[in-house]
């Protein structure tokens, strides 16, 4: 592909929301050492995504600017660099790019081999971009971090997902349901059908009375919290726990990491535990098994072309996704 041109996505500095990412063409990158070439079929845009542009990572990536962005995509593998054996051109598969280079809202991107995997068969590309970020984050924070078996041989545990119809909650909710629980689960009143069809047992509107105070209507106390929204403040999330309560928390702000600083200094029965993903090939794997096998899917909230990519970014920005936000590239 030396010397060709593509169609890609840029913004040039920190801010400016959607209206800020320009249209451009520039040279199809080529994949190095344990690299693979991606033709594009689709990409998601995450709160991330946008949070890397409000200077979040600041001192730590963009390392520069044009910047691509958008981390999570599936693809076509075109060719693969030196060392890459394990896929070949034509595969189609998911990959998670990396927030320091990102690219995926181009139509070519690189991809390291070791952050990506093959498409389950029927697995449509927009379905497979809206898994890297939020899915693998729901099944590190249930499966890994709070213990919940997928056989369903652990004991029977109560759990909480707050935001249960966005991006991470959506997978949450069903990665959940496949252990031995009890879902109570928290979303807006448009969504309580749907957060019930994932398969939630209770649901919780976030702007009743009952749902800001996160009381289920069953009395049950949580032993498992996965909390994917912010501003819940501790008290509230502490009271509706069990003896061993845990709450995981994916935006952790400052009052999170003083409160888990405190709770570890003294050993606190009741935990609170920030978490940020790491991605791993491992993780890809195990969530890959479970869509193949039919038991987690993507909810697709707005399809986007290319062309129209500000429009997506602006759906993630305004906050009120249902499921994942994709942006399309056309053949
Ligand atoms: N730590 C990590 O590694 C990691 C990984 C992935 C994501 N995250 C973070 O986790 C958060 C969630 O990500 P996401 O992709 O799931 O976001 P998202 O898809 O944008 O979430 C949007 C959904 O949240 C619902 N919502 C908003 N406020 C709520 C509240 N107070 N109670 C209940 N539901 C509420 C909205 O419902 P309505 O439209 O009805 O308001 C909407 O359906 C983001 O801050 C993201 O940056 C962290």
């Amino acid at each position: 592909m030396a010397g060709k041109t593509m169609r890609a996505v840029i913004y040039d500095k920190y801010g400016g929301g959607a209206s800020a990412l320009k249209h451009v063409e520039v040279p199809v990158p080529s994949p190095g050492k344990d690299k693979v070439l991606l033709k594009v079929e689709a990409a998601t845009v995450n709160p991330y995504d946008w949070k890397i542009q409000k200077g979040v990572t600041r001192p730590f990536y963009p390392r520069k600017f044009p910047y691509i962005p958008a981390t999570d995509v599936a693809g076509e593998v075109v060719e693969g660099g030196p060392g890459v054996e394990e896929f070949k051109a034509g595969d189609k598969v998911i990959a998670f790019l990396g927030a320091a280079t990102a690219g995926g809202l181009a139509e070519y991107a690189v991809a390291s081999k070791n952050m990506m995997v093959l498409r389950a068969p029927g697995l449509s590309a927009a379905e497979g971009a809206g898994l890297p970020v939020a899915a693998l984050t729901a099944y590190k924070c249930l499966v890994d971090t709070a213990g919940l078996k997928l056989d369903g041989s652990g004991e029977k545990k109560n759990v909480l997902i707050t935001a249960a119809s966005g991006g991470v909650g959506h997978y949450a909710v069903q990665i959940a349901k496949l252990a031995n629980t009890h879902v109570t689960a928290t979303c807006g009143s448009r969504n309580l059908d749907l957060v019930r069809s994932l398969g939630a047992d209770e649901i919780l509107d976030y702007k009743t009375p009952e749902g800001a105070m996160l009381k289920s209507s069953s009395g049950k106390k949580y032993d498992v919290v996965l909390n994917c929204t912010s501003g819940i403040p501790w008290s509230t999330f502490e009271g509706n726990l069990s003896k061993n309560g845990l709450v995981i928390d994916i935006s952790p702000g400052p009052s999170t990491m003083l409160r888990y600083a405190w709770k570890t200094a003294t050993f606190s029965r009741k935990k609170l535990l920030p978490l940020i993903l790491s991605p791993t090939k491992e993780l890809m794997e195990s969530v890959m098994e479970l869509v193949a096998a039919g038991k987690v899917k993507t909810l697709i909230d707005s399809r986007h072309p290319l062309g129209r990519a500000e429009d997506a970014w602006a759906k993630s920005l305004g906050g009120h996704v249902t499921g994942k936000v994709i942006v399309e590239f056309e053949p």
